[in-house]
């Protein structure tokens, strides 16, 4: 057989599926709980198939797709990396970030806790409990804020499983600050409602509602602030005060 045969199915593929160009994952195609990972591989900018990302294509991508910088990208690839199983991995698939209680966690947005069934791709009953608390067009940090609050309430009220890992807190509060600073806008920490819900939803990025690439570089301590500004808004209902005057064993 001829080289250029053996070539052919590639180049025409390539042709149907340039770099960056959505296309809906394949039956033999791995995807899982980052919902902005999926949409990367949706759209080629990580491997269409969702295996054996290597720390050069992740960096790549996230600055191409989303300009997150380098040092950026390099830190969230690390977060991937341990989530192979395999000792001194060098890659991970998209899969490999569905292990419960890693970085994992309950009180997902848009996926349900592991305890009640599938628990690594969307579920639209839970992105319409978390939906109903995105209470304006624009999300902010204090929307954010709610609406975590109101999954991991609820989460721990019918979950006789519920937990929450401290590195589980810190990835639930950062996926929300990146909902605002990487795919809505670092400076106001925001982000249109139907951007969040369009990439939810689809797995592709929001160009058809008017997304458009952050013009400004976005690093980790873009992040941090939002996060810390995220943790601040937070509150859960206080325990109530000690009651003297109510003695429950007698
Ligand atoms: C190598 C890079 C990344 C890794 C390893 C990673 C990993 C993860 C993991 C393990 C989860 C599941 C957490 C859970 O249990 O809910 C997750 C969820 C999430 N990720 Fe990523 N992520 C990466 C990049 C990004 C980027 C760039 C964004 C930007 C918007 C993003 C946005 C989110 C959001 C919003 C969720 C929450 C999904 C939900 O709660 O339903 N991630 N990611």
């Amino acid at each position: 057989m001829k080289f250029t045969t053996l070539l052919f199915p590639a180049v025409v593929l390539g042709a149907a599926c340039p770099y960056g160009t959505y296309a809906p994952e394949e039956p033999t195609d791995t995807r899982g709980v980052c919902p902005m990972l999926n949409t990367l591989a949706n759209h080629g900018y990580l491997p269409r198939n969702g295996r054996n990302i290597n720390e050069n294509q992740t960096v790549q991508a996230l600055y191409d797709a989303l300009n997150l910088t380098p040092d950026f990208g390099r830190f969230l690839f690390k977060a991937g990396r341990l989530s192979n199983p395999m000792p001194n991995a060098t890659t991970f698939s998209l899969d490999d970030l569905n292990r419960h209680d890693l970085f994992e966690h309950d009180g997902s947005l848009s996926r349900q806790d592991a305890y009640f069934g599938q628990w690594s791709r969307f579920n639209q009953t839970v992105w319409n409990w978390t939906t109903q608390y995105y209470t304006s067009d624009l999300l902010d940090v204090q929307i954010v804020a709610n609406s975590r609050a109101q999954r991991h309430t609820r989460s721990n009220l019918t979950n006789p499983m519920y937990s929450l890992s401290e590195v589980g807190y810190l990835f639930s509060v950062a996926e929300n600050a990146a909902i605002l600073s990487i795919l809505g806008d670092k400076v106001t920490q925001t982000c249109p409602k139907k951007f969040a819900d369009y990439l939810f939803t689809n797995e592709q990025l929001p160009f058809a509602v008017g997304w458009k690439k952050s013009a400004l570089p976005i690093t980790i301590q873009d992040l941090v602030t939002t996060f810390l500004a995220i943790q601040s808004a937070t509150s859960f209902p206080p325990p109530p005060p000690d009651d003297s005057s109510v003695d429950i064993f007698n």
